[in-house]
């Protein structure tokens, strides 16, 4: 496997990612870990990733020398040559303007991780210092018309510095880079695909488990049903999934997904309509967090219930299953201090300390899109793993102000069209999200020949990676013609139909 340190940069992540995509297992550590922790994960070789700091300033994180006493090969990016430099006696200085972009870099020296490549090759810069003079036993093997130092190396001792980043996509060879070091340098296997993946996972998930029970809340987006798909072949019916109905669910949206396992997988999976309980605590309420907060601890309660039985049936229920993947699992040392809570999320984070069970979670190293991979090993189709994310609070946060049954069906209704029309126009897997929300306001408008004072729709499609930023998405004006008429003709009670052209930040992608 190989450790990657984090030193704060945007893009570590993609570093584990190309690593991954090149079959072999990767994991990102934050810089303040001891060398001796990382040694005893037993790396096979290791990456220094790049970093916001600047070498030799207070605070500025250091490299741990243990790191090159294990003696794997080390690959350092941007900071991460920047640090090998100053502690192996080369010497560094600030650029006089920071460089960011595009850059030609020449290779001017023998490196492995050139193997297969031309003789200069287009690269990805984002940095500020730069190395000006190499430590001993390295040579310069790559330079810019800016840098005289982009790349160098010690091939005895399997140490690899680039100043530029190899694991974005702007930098055209940065996949045959990695590739080299993982392959030609550090000889390592690419055995990480997602039939391992899967086929380990449910071997350990079978001994965890052991004699116990696990049950599962099962949403119908992808990672909870990966998870339940994943540990139905592991434990069987000692898995107890529960999909629970709150009442603001999209037409059809669970139904679609609960009745496809049960056909397809033999899921122990209990339905739980508990719509009417959800909608009589939601009703007369306007405040989004109230909303947020209402539905996550009647989910919690009913979730409870649930469970406990189960349990009075004499069953053990030892684990909580969650879906939670890397990302959120990756502690990065970029994130400082506490942020502001913009919105109280609801999942089942509170359960687990309430109801004393152990957690078990399967998809912990994996990133979104092996998820999806796992998922289609396991026989999942299309369109369950392609589903846009759904929120927890459901349809009550795109319904904004107070929740009716009659404005639940209004935007049912156009919900559905929208994602009718974004499917057959090919644009449902170009986009992160999809969705439509009821405006609390009602314009006056002309039908036939009568006037009519009814209720607007907002269309809400974003382009994301991570939904941490999105952007609206380009959809094609006779896509969006065809939404707005269908609404408006099809949608009893919609006069109106208008587009979200809000970039997040500031605008979240839900409205509420
Ligand atoms: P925002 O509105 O914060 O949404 O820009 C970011 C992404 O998260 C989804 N979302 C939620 N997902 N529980 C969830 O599981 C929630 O409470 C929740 N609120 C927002 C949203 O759909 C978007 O993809």
């Amino acid at each position: 496997k190989v450790i990657i340190i984090d030193y704060g940069s945007q893009v570590t992540q993609l570093i584990a990612r190309r690593v991954r995509e090149l079959g072999v297992y990767s994991e990102i550590h934050p810089c303040q870990v001891k060398a001796d922790k990382i040694k005893a994960l037993q790396p096979d070789a290791i990456i220094l990733s790049g970093g916001p700091a600047s070498v030799g300033e207070e605070d500025a994180p250091k490299l741990d020398m243990g790191l090159l006493e294990i003696g794997v090969p080390v690959l350092g990016i941007c900071y991460g040559m920047q640090l090998l430099a100053h502690n192996l006696g080369g010497e560094l200085s600030q650029s006089e303007t920071r460089e960011y972009g595009p850059a030609e870099l020449e290779f001017c020296g023998k490196s492995t991780l050139w193997n297969g490549l031309g003789k200069s090759s287009r690269v990805w810069m984002s940095h500020g210092d730069k190395v000006s003079k190499a430590p001993q036993g390295f040579d310069v093997c790559g330079k810019t018309s800016t840098l005289g130092i982009a790349a160098m190396c010690d091939e005895k001792r399997k140490i690899y510095a680039l100043q530029f980043h190899p694991e974005v996509h702007h930098s055209l060879d940065g996949t045959a880079m990695i590739k080299n070091f993982l392959f030609e340098v550090a000889h390592l296997k690419a055995d990480w695909n997602m039939h391992n993946f899967a086929e380990r996972v449910i071997e350990e998930c079978r001994e965890k488990v052991g004699g116990g029970h696990v049950i599962c809340a099962l949403s119908g987006g992808v990672d909870s049903t990966v998870v339940a798909v994943l540990l139905n072949k592991a434990i069987g019916h000692k898995l107890h999934c529960i999909f629970v109905n709150n009442g603001v669910l999209r037409e059809n949206e669970g139904e679609e997904v609960v009745n496809y396992l049960r056909e397809h997988f033999d899921l122990n999976l209990k339905y739980v309509d508990a719509s009417k309980l959800f909608l009589d605590k939601l009703a007369g309420v306007d405040d989004p967090e109230k909303k947020r907060k209402i539905i996550g601890h009647t989910f919690i309660d009913v979730f409870e219930q649930e469970a406990n039985a189960i349990k009075a049936g004499g069953v053990s229920v030892k684990f909580l299953a969650q879906g939670t993947l890397y990302p959120d699992v990756i502690e990065s040392v970029s994130h400082k201090g506490p942020s502001a809570v913009i919105k109280s999320h609801h999942n089942v984070g509170g359960l687990p300390e309430k109801m004393d069970m152990d957690l078990i979670e399967p998809l912990r190293e994996l990133f979104k899109d092996e998820v999806r991979a796992v998922g289609a090993e396991l026989g999942i189709p299309e369109s369950v793993l392609w589903r846009h994310p759904f929120p927890g609070p459901g349809l009550a946060i795109r319904i904004i102000g107070k929740i009716t049954e009659e404005r639940l069906n209004i935007l049912r209704k156009a919900d559905t069209i929208v994602q009718e029309e974004l499917r057959a126009s090919g644009w449902y897997r170009k986009v992160w999200q999809g969705f439509a929300v009821l405006l609390p306001l009602k314009t006056v408008g002309v039908m036939g020949d009568g006037r009519t004072y009814e209720s607007v729709i907002a269309l809400r499609i974003v382009d994301s990676v991570d939904a941490m930023t999105a952007d609206w998405s380009r959809i094609p004006e006779d896509v969006l013609a065809k939404m707005s008429t269908r609404i408006i003709n099809e949608v009893r009670g919609v006069n109106r139909v208008v587009l979200d052209i809000s970039p997040k930040p500031p605008s979240t992608i839900e409205w509420e």
